[in-house]
């Protein structure tokens, strides 16, 4: 078997080689035997040609073109032809020329594929991922891939043309609070002991800061043992930066404009700086969600002064108590069944609501309601003109707290949107979401915990509620979010010893813990620390969205399962007996067999 040299790529091949002999290598897609005649369809990453093996050439090769079958791997030679007018095929940049080969090697020979190598594929997702190999060589998940590493080389080159050293942070390490559990690796040489895999490089990337590093980079694998989403993996990549001597409008500016060019590149989309702003709380009033989707808009009507001082007790009680009385306007909805609307109301309970009411504004200017009767005329028209409801149109309210409103209404507002088709799926919609509080209230185990992560700096003006009030305390932290989706994150940091010392108080830590834990940044903040703040992004959502998934499995070559499996090497797995004795640790399953 003699391997020619490689000439060109099949997608390569244009009009202009015609005539020229060439050598391409690669599978074969398909394959027809038209009597005479055997056709071809070669693949390679670049694209597809046809190759024609003809009897007349050649006995010996057209004799050796039977043999093959889809996956093949071959290589011919020949000479670039145009093709007969009939059978152009306009689809593809090679679809007019074709190869008539005068070599053909087989270069390894292939199993039936269990799915087909197409674009198109109707077959259940785990065997794509057993076959991860055969999935990937799939035209549609290289162009994937491909966006991906042009993504990543369009950060690298804007990241160095900004001055961004890329610094790797170790792998290794301790564990790093971002709110969810760690994957740990036990340590032969040290008994006993964990590293903890990096849930982000957070902590060492300030630690550059402080060691005089100013501006820091890195594409960064990121480990999270959390429940897992069609928009989370255990295992992700982020776009890490942090930069020293700088305001939050800094880090924003800068994010903002290599985001603005990435959606420029590859999705042809002018948006222009600056991008809108929501501060948290105007999301959570207007949308009921920090990370909104505002390609439409359905916004949230507040109706709850007018309710504190209406005939209708049970939202007027809500009212004055502090709760919140709000609607979402579905328009043109009106001929919605009660059925519809009795579900919609069981949903809303399910998810903590204590109900869910509505009013229907018929086409013929009747009202339909079950709580008109409680409301005067005068009132009834205020929620109209409040709510600058038309004809036609239907009012969905919740009246309940603050959270539990915003939660209702922000789930239904997102199901309409897509069900009433408010969104246009060419649309981009970026905003920063900013002057998010600094903690939350983690009622299950009555205690504040950090919003962002616990090295994000309170407000200046706000330090003050450290001590006092620390649910006012709003932090100099702002997320991005893209079409609904949280692109990114990041913060002002505290760089003050005495300051992260009480936020380590506030977040219940006693000294002792916040040492064991987190001593190293304190000590580094006693040796002169900058001023910083900075953010990460998450690769693997924005390549999600450039290339219209729905799915970040779609655009990670070797993802895990819904339940951080891995079908191709079946990860995770047991481990001989002898390497466990070695780590010093033992199991508390007990397996089946072991049982017997
Ligand atoms: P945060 O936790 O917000 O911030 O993460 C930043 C971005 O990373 C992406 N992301 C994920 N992507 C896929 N799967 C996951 N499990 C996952 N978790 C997060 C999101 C998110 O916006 N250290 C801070 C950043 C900083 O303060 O600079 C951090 O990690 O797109």
């Amino acid at each position: 078997m003699s391997i020619l040299k490689r000439s060109h790529g099949c997608g390569e091949l244009t009009k202009e080689h015609v005539d020229q002999e060439v050598t391409l290598m690669g599978w074969v897609d398909t394959r027809r035997d038209l009597g005479g005649l055997v056709f071809i369809e070669l693949r390679d990453r670049s694209g597809l040609l046809q190759v024609v093996f003809s009897p007349e050439l050649d006995t010996e090769i057209h004799e050796l073109s039977s043999k093959l079958r889809s996956e093949f791997v071959i290589s011919v030679t020949g000479k670039v032809s145009i093709r007969p007018e009939e059978s152009i095929n306009k689809n593809t940049s090679s679809g007019s020329i074709e190869l008539y080969a005068t070599h053909l090697s087989i270069l390894n020979t292939a199993k039936t594929p269990p799915f087909e190598i197409k674009d198109e594929v109707n077959v259940e997702e785990a065997l794509r991922l057993k076959y991860r190999y055969l999935d990937l060589r799939r035209p549609v998940m290289q162009k994937r891939m491909r966006t991906r590493h042009k993504v990543t080389q369009l950060v690298r080159n804007y990241m160095d043309q900004h001055d961004f050293y890329e610094i790797e942070t170790p792998m290794l390490t301790k564990r790093t609070p971002e709110g969810a559990r760690d994957y740990l690796v036990p340590s032969r040489v040290h008994p006993g002991e964990f590293y903890a895999l990096p849930q982000s490089p957070q902590i060492f990337k300030q630690i550059l800061m402080v060691a005089g590093y100013e501006k820091y980079f890195q594409v960064a694998r990121c480990f999270r043992d959390e429940d897992l989403r069609a928009d989370r993996q255990p295992e992700f990549t982020q776009i890490d930066i942090e930069m020293s001597f700088i305001q939050q409008e800094d880090i924003l500016n800068l994010v903002e404009d290599m985001v603005i060019k990435i959606i420029k590149e590859f999705k042809g989309v002018d948006l222009h700086q600056p991008i809108p702003r929501l501060t948290y709380e105007e999301a959570m009033d207007m949308y009921g969600s920090d990370k909104p989707d505002t390609r439409f808009d359905m916004k949230f009507i507040d109706l709850t002064d007018m309710m504190a001082s209406s005939g209708f007790n049970g939202f007027a009680d809500i009212a004055k108590s502090g709760g919140k009385v709000k609607a979402i306007k579905l328009d043109k909805m009106s001929d919605m069944s009660r059925n519809e609307l009795d579900m919609l109301r069981d949903k809303a309970v399910k998810i903590g609501a204590k109900g869910l009411t509505w009013f229907i504004y018929n086409q013929d200017g009747t009202l339909k309601s079950p709580i008109a009767k409680f409301f005067t005329e005068t009132e009834l028209s205020e929620i109209k003109s409040i709510s600058k409801a038309e004809n036609g149109d239907v009012l969905l309210v919740v009246g309940d707290d603050y959270d539990t409103v915003a939660n209702v209404l922000g789930r239904f507002r997102s199901e309409f949107g897509k069900k009433l088709n408010l969104i246009d799926p060419k649309k981009l919609s970026l905003l920063w979401v900013i002057d998010f509080p600094l903690f939350e209230y983690d009622s299950q185990n009555k205690r504040w915990a950090a919003k962002h992560h616990p090295f994000t700096s309170p407000k200046p003006e706000h330090l003050g509620y450290l001590d006092t009030d620390p649910g006012k305390c709003k932090a100099n932290a702002y997320d991005l979010v893209l079409n609904g989706y949280e692109l990114g994150g990041g913060s002002i940091r505290i760089h003050k010893k005495d300051v992260q010392k009480k936020m380590f108080e506030v977040l219940g830590l006693t000294d002792e813990e916040a040492k064991q834990k987190f001593g190293f940044l304190m000590d580094a903040f006693e040796f002169g620390a900058p001023p910083h703040g900075g953010l990460a992004l998450g690769l693997d959502r924005i390549v999600m969205l450039l290339t219209d998934c729905d799915n970040i499995r779609d655009v990670i070559a070797f993802p895990k399962t819904q339940n951080a499996t891995c079908l191709m090497t079946n990860a995770p797995s047991n481990v001989e007996p002898q390497l466990m004795r070695e780590l010093s640790i033992r199991s508390t399953v007990i397996k089946e067999k072991d049982k017997e």
